[in-house]
């Protein structure tokens, strides 16, 4: 199943891909944003699209092989994005885009372990031929350690009851997949509104197994020294977390000037048509 692209229209409003230039979708995925820009720029665009999972590449390269003589496709982590666009003809870019997280296609990938609805593996890294998967990271760290992990990055209360029950479970060998883990998170926090305990600890997982607020730190710098003067920035973030590192590096970079006052948000109609993209947080700056 494709990604359904969040705030598309937004996205081109800020980017303006239509005026021509080399732009980078810092994540591909299944090329939804990629695809919305080659469409309003037709042939006056170049785009790099990098991704670090390569199956989601796959499925980009697929979608957008009507503009294959336009596109650079590169597997990689956005924490090198410098070195990457350096190795092609993109060290100067017009724009670039950052839409974070985790996209459909991964998440029906049952395989991937990303999801705490579909029985898999607890595996959930983007690149699968690197670093070590949720269940090495729930082995080796401690219940102390765990307990941080899940405090930090899915800002779990019972923390450290969670962990040690989990703890526990494996000393048991009874948390092999992604759905018993989500039962014992079941069992442990208790349920706030209408979401599901289980998302809140599957997203300190997977942001633990990836490093993935530490990439964004490292590649939002290397996004403005690349980008060219007047060149424009796009990011989209879906959790606190992610939404504070940008927001304070939009804020405090000597070299941008903001250009969304408060983050652009989905329309009601958008939520209605994509629950998935209700949390999603816009942010846009041009460089000066
Ligand atoms: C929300 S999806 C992007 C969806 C895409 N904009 C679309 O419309 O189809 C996020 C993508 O970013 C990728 N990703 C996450 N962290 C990354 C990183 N550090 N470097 C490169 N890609 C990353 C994931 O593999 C995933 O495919």
């Amino acid at each position: 199943m494709l990604h359904i692209p969040v705030l598309t229209a937004e996205v081109l409003e800020i980017l303006q891909p239509g005026k021509g230039g080399l732009f980078i979708d810092a994540t591909t995925g299944t090329a939804g944003h990629s695809l919305a820009m080659l469409t309003a720029a037709r042939a006056a665009i170049k785009l790099f699209c990098l991704d670090r999972d390569r199956y989601s590449l796959e499925e980009a390269r697929n979608r957008l092989k009507d503009f294959s003589g336009q596109i650079t496709f590169q597997e990689g982590d956005f924490r090198d994005l410098k070195l990457l666009a350096a190795s092609t003809d993109f060290n100067t870019p017009d724009g670039i885009i950052y839409d974070l997280g985790l996209s459909s296609y991964l998440l029906n990938e049952a395989e991937r372990g990303f999801s705490f609805q579909r029985e898999g593996p607890l595996d959930m890294r983007f690149n699968r031929t690197l670093g070590e998967p949720v269940s090495q990271l729930l082995n080796d760290l401690s219940s102390e350690e765990l307990a941080d992990v899940l405090y930090q990055y899915g800002e779990i209360r019972e923390s450290r009851r969670l962990a040690a029950r989990i703890k526990e479970a494996i000393n048991c060998n009874a948390v092999n997949t992604t759905t018993q883990l989500a039962d014992i998170s079941r069992r442990v926090i208790r349920r706030h509104g209408k979401s599901d305990p289980a998302a809140r600890v599957f997203q300190a997982l997977r942001i633990a197994v990836n490093r993935e607020l530490e990439s964004l730190e490292i590649s939002l710098p290397q996004a403005v020294e690349i980008l060219k003067p007047g060149g424009r920035l796009a990011i989209i973030s879906y959790h606190s977390l992610e939404d504070r590192i940008v927001k304070n590096f939009l804020k405090q970079n000597e070299q941008l000037r903001v250009i969304t006052k408060k983050p652009v948000r989905p329309q009601r109609e958008e939520i209605i048509g994509n629950p998935a993209s209700r949390s999603a947080k816009l942010r846009g700056a041009v460089k000066i």
